[in-house]
């Protein structure tokens, strides 16, 4: 029991580790205008193929919007078209418990305008379709904003990464750290259970 046990821990850790801010997405304003030189349905090779990414800020906003702006991590997200209306294709509000956004593409100080980078696919990216979401941060790591290449329904501007080894978006990390969790969840419950039992019969 202890070894798995460990296990367990140690996964849920570094579950919430990686997670550690907590904001909606419902509430994050959409102020910065990103781009990408992906076309619709267009077909990348992960390991191989480039795609140049820009952003800045709408310039129409009142000036001084972007004040507590501090960083902006750039990420690969995920949005299968054949599952366009389940519930998890959406990004979970709680963005600390949000798995559509897994990759991380690159994260750079703040700039108004004037932002590009140019990412090679990563080898490690499952086919699957994609966008690009950037998230704004200020100096806590809380996100502040964001903006993304597709439109709110992510129905535009995507984009299909075709993997190496023909792996699929199946199981990834999020998934298992919410098995870890039900165990856990599992396994608090019954001892607490066994505790008032055994509590109550002494009385
Ligand atoms: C920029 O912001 C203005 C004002 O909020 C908004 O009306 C406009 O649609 C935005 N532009 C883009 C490209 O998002
Ligand atoms: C962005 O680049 C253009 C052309 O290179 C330059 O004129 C402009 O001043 C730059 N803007 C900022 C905010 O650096």
């Amino acid at each position: 029991m202890a070894a798995p046990g460990f296990i367990i821990a140690a996964l849920v850790f570094s579950c919430l580790a990686a997670n550690s801010c907590a904001v909606t997405f419902s509430s994050l304003p959409n102020n910065l205008i990103v781009s990408a030189s992906t076309k619709q349905g267009q077909v990348l090779k992960a390991g191989e193929d480039k795609i140049t990414i820009t952003w800045s800020l709408n310039t129409s906003l009142p000036a001084g919007t972007d004040s507590s702006y501090h960083m902006v991590e750039v990420k690969l997200c995920y949005a299968p078209i054949s599952q366009q209306d389940r519930a998890w294709r959406r990004t979970e509000d709680d963005l600390t418990r949000d798995k559509t956004c897994q990759h991380k593409i690159v994260t750079r100080p703040y700039s108004r305008s004037n932002n590009t980078f140019t990412w090679t696919v990563q080898k490690d990216v499952p086919t699957a379709t994609y966008f690009i979401r950037a998230y704004v941060q200020n100096s806590h790591d809380e996100e502040c904003a964001y903006g993304q290449t597709t439109d709110s329904h992510k129905a535009t501007n995507l984009f299909d990464v075709q993997a190496i080894s023909g792996r699929h978006a199946s199981l990834d990390i999020a998934s298992v750290c919410f098995s870890a969790f039900s165990i856990v969840s599992l396994f608090g419950f019954f001892f607490m259970e066994k505790r008032k039992a055994k509590s109550s019969q002494q009385k």
